[in-house]
């Protein structure tokens, strides 16, 4: 049997809860005998500035290297939005996307056929919907130096946050971009803001580079982020791959997350350059919500997210596309029985806890599994 270490990351709020519902899939391909992971968990975000005073430790930092694939909760919230903002929860996040050279977030909305009535879109407009949001995850204002807030001395204080991407951290990310194109509708909108920014110039010149030299196949069109954003919500069905900077690529996946019917189901997968011998990438998989504090340690949080990025996991880390499927269609099943979490409910549904959601998930995979 295959074997795969895995390090779990909870982190804050939700975070622990939606990653019960993991575990509980872990165990399920454990007894089937599918595929073994091994398993560590670490502490990050506000849950590791508690006990070491840092929002990630060096040690967590070295399993994450040596792991074949980080799955991540979510980190954050009121309780620690007074520490210094270097150790703040979301830099613990950062660190792992920088320093395992994570460039490439994909983040597919798909619209599940029981949910187009959640979406506060018309059933039409989502019904059916299976995008992705290629987002650049490790460039851009995120980490631009200098980031500053400079006192002025005259009562005024000025803050700057730099925005900066080099020909290569295009480049790669476009190639991501067209190669998921081809394997789906064949067509890539590069999203930027040309017409006030310089990055933007140079995003869709280099996008439209790669395009010509290796992608010619590919239908490539080119959109201001502003009128995407708002294709998104007019009609976002014209889309199929929508790769964007850092920044904007935040922003239009949360929008396209409303889309599918709540935050709550909108998984991701964070990935590095494949290496030239060992043809393995590092990977980080969460879900794109975060912590929610509002919901925290009720038992009502919609684990699908997270599941789904575990299944992304599968996917793109264990060749394990046929079970990938199966826990795709496992939780369009549970959907279709009616079973809802709080976020997702609608009329005549089956309200259910987070427990209770994993388990139905669990269940119908099981019986999916099953010759
Ligand atoms: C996301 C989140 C993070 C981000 C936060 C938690 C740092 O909003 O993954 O979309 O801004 O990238
Ligand atoms: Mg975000």
């Amino acid at each position: 049997m295959a074997s795969h270490k895995l390090l779990l990351l909870p982190g804050d709020g939700i975070g622990p809860e939606v990653m019960t519902e993991v575990k509980r899939l872990l165990a399920f391909f454990g007894k089937a005998g599918i595929v073994d992971f091994t398993i560590e968990e670490g502490l990050v975000g506000g849950a590791c500035y508690d006990t070491h005073q840092v929002a990630i430790t060096e040690a967590t930092m070295a399993k994450a290297q040596a792991a074949d694939a980080v799955i991540f909760g979510a980190v954050g919230g009121p309780k620690w939005d007074n520490v210094p903002y270097d150790v703040r929860p979301e830099a613990g996040l950062l660190r792992l996307r920088k320093d395992l050279g994570l460039f490439a977030n994909i983040r597919p909305a798909i619209c599940y056929p029981a949910l187009a009535d959640s979406s506060s879109l018309k059933r039409d407009v989502v019904e059916g919907l299976d995008i992705i949001i290629l987002r650049e995850l490790t460039g851009g204002i995120y980490f631009g130096e200098p980031k500053t807030i400079t006192d002025l001395g005259n009562g005024q204080k000025r803050a700057i946050d730099t925005q900066v991407y080099d020909t290569y951290e295009i480049e790669r990310i476009a190639r991501v971009g067209f190669e998921l194109a081809r394997k789906r509708r064949n067509k890539v909108t590069s999203m930027e803001k040309r017409n006030v920014m310089k990055t933007g110039v140079l995003w869709r010149e280099v996008v439209g580079d790669v395009h010509a030299r290796e992608y010619r196949d590919v239908q490539l069109e080119h959109v201001l982020a502003d009128a995407g954003g708002m294709q998104l919500v007019r009609w976002p069905k014209q889309f199929d791959v929508i790769v964007t900077d850092n920044l904007f690529g935040d922003m239009l996946s949360d929008i396209a997350a409303m889309l599918t019917g709540s935050l709550g189901m909108l998984p991701s997968a964070s990935l590095g350059e494949v290496d030239a011998k060992t043809k393995r990438r590092k990977a980080l998989y969460e879900p794109v919500h975060g912590s929610a504090p509002d919901i925290a340690g009720r038992g009502i949080a919609n684990p699908i997210a997270m599941l789904a990025s575990f299944g992304m996991a599968l996917r793109y880390s264990f060749s394990m596309s046929r079970e990938a499927d199966l826990l795709d269609a496992a939780i369009g099943s549970a959907l279709a029985k009616g079973l809802r979490t709080a976020d997702i409910k609608s009329e005549g549904a089956i309200l259910v806890s987070t427990g209770e959601m994993g388990e139905a998930i669990v269940g119908e995979l099981e019986r999916l599994a099953s010759p």
